[in-house]
Order: C-alpha cells, then sequence, then structure tokens
C-alpha cells in the first residue's frame, strides 16, 4: 500500500466546497499529525478558514519567483497546522513555463521529511497552479455537488489527473470522490451518486457530507468546523471522511 503524504483537493467546478474540504481535513488531521496546507487559489480563501489572511508579500504562489516554500510557513488556529498562504494577485499568465517548479521545491527542501501530510487547495482553472499541484499529489480527493453538471465535473477532473500522469509519467495518484452538500431525500442527489458509483467504481466514493450552515459561517468566525466545541453535522461528517482517507491510504 502506497503511505500517502500529498492529498490534493480538487475540481475545475466552483463552489464545488474544495476550500471547505481542504480546511476541515487539514485541521482534522492536525489533531494528531504534522500538516502543512498549501494555499493555491489566490483568492487565499483556505487561508482565512484557518485564521490567517492571504498574503501580499510572500506566499504559496512565490515559489514561482524564487521563494523557498519553507518561507512562506506561518503558524494557525491549530499548533500542528502550518499555512503556506495565497500570494493575493499572483497572475499564473504573467508567466509562460512554470512546469515542475513546486514538485522541485518540494524535493529540495524534503518537505514529506517534515510533515505527515501536505493538503492543497487549488484554484478552479486547468492552469499552471492546478497542473504544478497535480505533479506533487500522492492522492487527488475531488468533492462534487451531486447533480448533473457535478458529476460532468469529476469525469472531467479525472481526465486532468490521467493526462497529467501521463505527461509527467509518473505513477497515477490514488483517486477519491467525496459527494458535498448531499441531501439524501433529494432524488437528483440518489442519482448522481448512482452515477459516479457505476461510471468510477464504488470504491473510489467517500460517505457524504451533509449540509451544513456552520461549514459556511467558519470562514467568518476563522474557525475550521472540525473545531467547534459544540459538535454539528458537518463537523462529524468531515471526521468520518478524514477517518474513511486514512483507511483508505492504508495509514
Ligand atoms: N456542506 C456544506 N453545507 C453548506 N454550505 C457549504 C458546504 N460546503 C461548502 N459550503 C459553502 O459553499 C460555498 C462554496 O464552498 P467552497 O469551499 O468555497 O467551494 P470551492 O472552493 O470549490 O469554490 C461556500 O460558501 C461554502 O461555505
Ligand atoms: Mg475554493
Amino acid at each position: 500500500m502506497r503511505l500517502v503524504k500529498t492529498i490534493v483537493i480538487s475540481n475545475r467546478k466552483g463552489g464545488s466546497a474544495k476550500t471547505t474540504t481542504a480546511v476541515n481535513l487539514a485541521t482534522e488531521l492536525a489533531k494528531s499529525h504534522s500538516v502543512l496546507l498549501l494555499d493555491f487559489d489566490t483568492q487565499g480563501h483556505a487561508s482565512i478558514g484557518v485564521g490567517c489572511e492571504p498574503s501580499e508579500g510572500v506566499g504559496a504562489h512565490s515559489v514561482f519567483l524564487g521563494t523557498t516554500l519553507s518561507e512562506t510557513f506561518i503558524p494557525t488556529v491549530h499548533e500542528r497546522l502550518t499555512l503556506s498562504p495565497a500570494l493575493a494577485f499572483f497572475d499564473v499568465y504573467d508567466y509562460s513555463d512554470l512546469r515542475g517548479m513546486l514538485k522541485s521545491r518540494f524535493k529540495r527542501e524534503k518537505i514529506a521529511d517534515f510533515f505527515d501530510y501536505c493538503i492543497i487547495d487549488t484554484p478552479p482553472t486547468f492552469d499552471a497552479l492546478l497542473k504544478n499541484s497535480l505533479e506533487v499529489a500522492d492522492a487527488v480527493v475531488i468533492p462534487f455537488v451531486p447533480h448533473h453538471l457535478g458529476v460532468v465535473a469529476v469525469g472531467q477532473m479525472m481526465r486532468a489527473i490521467y493526462q497529467s500522469a501521463s505527461f509527467a509519467q509518473r505513477e497515477l495518484a490514488e483517486v477519491g470522490i467525496l459527494p458535498v452538500m448531499f441531501n439524501p431525500h433529494i432524488k437528483e442527489h440518489q442519482e448522481a451518486l448512482e452515477r459516479v458509483r457505476t461510471s468510477f467504481g464504488a470504491e473510489k466514493l467517500f460517505s457524504p457530507i451533509g449540509v451544513d450552515i456552520k461549514l459556511s459561517k467558519q470562514f467568518e468566525s476563522q474557525e475550521p468546523a472540525v473545531l467547534a466545541l459544540q459538535r454539528g453535522k458537518g463537523m462529524k461528517d468531515y471526521g468520518i471522511f478524514a477517518q474513511e482517507l486514512l483507511l483508505r491510504m492504508g495509514r
């Protein structure tokens, strides 16, 4: 079984709970492991989710400008969780060839030796940021809202993952599919889950995350839902997801 270190949260569809998943997974794992959360979406919402702000000086995207990754590290709401914040306003299209740069930083700085896990939140675009993330992925989690376009987006993301692995001639990352904002009483949601099961394999599906307004509110309070004292549905669902992920990854 593969020992997974870097988990990329990705889906090119916006609003599919990538950031919510990255923040809660990273914080849940940080309860008993050392974790690096890398915020690769320049909007910096994952940074906000762990009590920080996107950076205007040095951030995760600074690795494309010659900065080391470790120089970007800052502490968060959880002592075992380190953040590499988004660099606000970094424009990937100002640069031509950024391929392999994150991978090279990971290698040179031996990132895998310093953290048990690295979680990467990605932007909803198929650009150099997503490609750099896929190049370091041991596992990719695709969160999706269970409706028709949500299922289509999962298929498109699967193709991007295959394409990235074949371009880099590397082993395919483990892929897991996470239904989010799931309501078991909505027929369309059940049908969408069934389609994902048949198209991509039941073993790829994680238990779903239900709708919970606390998962939205956490960005206002800058405290990840999984750290809330009052147990909520979202907190419970993300706890189960993290356990399933660790089990599946052989940890
Ligand atoms: N399970 C959930 N229940 C309720 N609201 C959610 C849930 N998951 C995400 N949200 C909300 O949905 C919106 C999109 O989520 P977000 O994580 O920002 O998606 P993405 O990063 O894919 O664009 C946010 O406002 C977020 O707070
Ligand atoms: Mg996001």
